[in-house]
């Protein structure tokens, strides 16, 4: 068994219509609170289809950015971290999933530390995690998720995330064991030594930000070339609409902390 993409439980929270204050590099307008929760109501169906137990937490209004709950902790093995979010409007999300975690996961373990790590700058796959130092996840956070993740089993990899990203896996994703789907500027920047990389094609870089879910490769739509890159390498894959999480700079791995028990 792959435990690194083989998953019977999923843990997402429903968008809150203050989304509509989420974080985002560049304003492109806010997201359309009905219509996140029409795509964020697919996404929870494909994991169900995919084979995953589903359990949807209530919209939390306090924490504008509190669907991309990927980001507050990280699930090694059943085992959830507790991590400290990089954005100020976001430190807060940790303790309010802290008590699901803890009804949800086979145990769970609170990072200690001053620094920052954002769940979504770690990469698993079967016994490594790749930790992108990012503007939301530095070296002191990094030195003090590694004793965890080690006792855990996991080898851990501390690379840099060039500046312009905001996220490690904003631009990767685990394909399958071996493999990786990242940007060509991700690539470059060396961060998948043994591990096999297909690149996004030019001009669908948002691709990148993918997830595998036991038997297929979830997607985002706008992406056909590298939808048909993918098929042509063997993989099954399921398109989902992310227009109003990628308004605020969330994507399909950010949605959801995948884990099995
Ligand atoms: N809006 C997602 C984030 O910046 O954390």
């Amino acid at each position: 068994m792959h435990k690194s993409y083989q998953f019977t439980h999923a843990l997402c929270r429903a968008p809150a219509t203050s989304v509509t204050d989420g974080l985002r590099a560049t304003d492109q307008g806010d997201p359309d609170p009905m219509a996140f929760a029409a795509e964020h109501a697919a996404y929870v169906s494909a994991l169900r289809a995919a084979g995953c137990t589903v359990t949807v937490l209530p919209a939390d209004e306090a924490f504008p950015d509190s669907v991309f709950i990927e980001d507050p902790a990280l699930v090694l093995n059943g085992t959830a971290i507790v991590l400290r979010p990089g954005a100020p409007s976001r430190i807060g999300e940790a303790a309010a999933l802290r008590p699901s975690l803890i009804a949800t996961m086979n145990d769970v373990i609170d990072l200690e530390t001053n620094g920052f790590v954002d769940g979504g700058d770690i990469l698993c796959t079967d016994d490594r995690v790749l930790l992108g130092l990012s503007a939301r996840t530095n070296q002191q956070g990094a030195d003090d998720l590694r004793p965890i993740v080690e006792s855990l089993g996991y080898s851990l990899d501390v690379l840099q995330t060039p500046p312009e990203i905001l996220h490690f896996k904003t631009e990767s994703s685990l394909l399958d064991a071996e493999t990786v789907l990242a940007t060509p500027a991700l690539k470059s920047a060396g961060a998948f030594k043994g591990l096999n990389v297909i690149e996004t094609v030019d001009g669908e870089e948002a691709a990148a930000n993918a997830i595998r879910v036991n038997d297929h490769v979830f997607l985002s739509a706008g992406h056909p070339q590298t939808a048909e890159k993918l098929t042509a390498a063997g993989y099954s894959v399921k398109v989902l609409n992310t227009s109003q999480a990628a308004l605020v700079d969330g994507g399909l791995s950010c949605m959801s902390l995948r884990y099995s028990v």
